[in-house]
């Protein structure tokens, strides 16, 4: 599935939709340059999940941690340079744990995710245009998405005054 967003507003909106429906084990994986908004998506998806502390890229410490209706695992693998990094860090903890996880840059640990996820490619569409890329892999994944694309779709049709 594909989006456009045209705000950071809207990108957190994309992401307070995943994180109000979000499970315990549920992990999305982003990508896209700088400054592309990833972390604005995760403050949204923090947001769903009813965190109130600020949510900021945890780029120094590489992973912070958030409670909300589930925890929530925030990591970001920019400073990472192998993929056995991510693994000297324990990532596979989070992203099996009881809580979601959040990655950002997760093309650098590609080979270290499970099977089951959701795939977040963002892009530069202009000035404040993103495209988002969402692809998921695996059941649960698959229905979260399903859920995320109609209720987006939905959001879209009322605001421009539905039909
Ligand atoms: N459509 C949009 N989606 C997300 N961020 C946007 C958008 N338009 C402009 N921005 C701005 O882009 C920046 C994204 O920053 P950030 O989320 O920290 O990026 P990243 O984590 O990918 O490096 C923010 O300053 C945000 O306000
Ligand atoms: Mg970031």
């Amino acid at each position: 599935m594909e989006l456009v967003t045209r705000s950071a507003e809207e990108t957190r909106q994309v992401g307070r939709l995943l994180g109000q429906e979000a499970q315990a084990g549920d992990l999305v994986l982003l990508s896209g340059p700088l400054g592309v908004g990833k972390t604005c998506f995760v403050q949204g998806l923090a947001q769903g999940l009813g965190v109130e502390e600020p949510v900021r890229s945890p780029t120094f410490v590489l992973v912070t941690e958030h409670q909300g209706r589930l925890r929530l695992y925030h990591v970001d693998l920019y400073r990472v340079d192998d993929p056995r990094e991510a693994l000297d860090l324990g990532l596979d903890e989070y992203v099996e744990g009881d809580g979601v996880c959040a990655v950002e840059w997760a093309e650098k640990a590609t080979p270290v995710f499970p099977r089951q996820h959701l795939w977040v490619q963002m892009e530069y569409r202009g000035q404040e245009g993103r495209l988002l890329l969402l692809r998921a892999t695996g059941t649960r994944a698959e229905r979260w998405l399903e859920d995320l694309t109609r209720r987006w779709e939905g959001a879209e049709a009322e605001v421009s005054g539905g039909s």
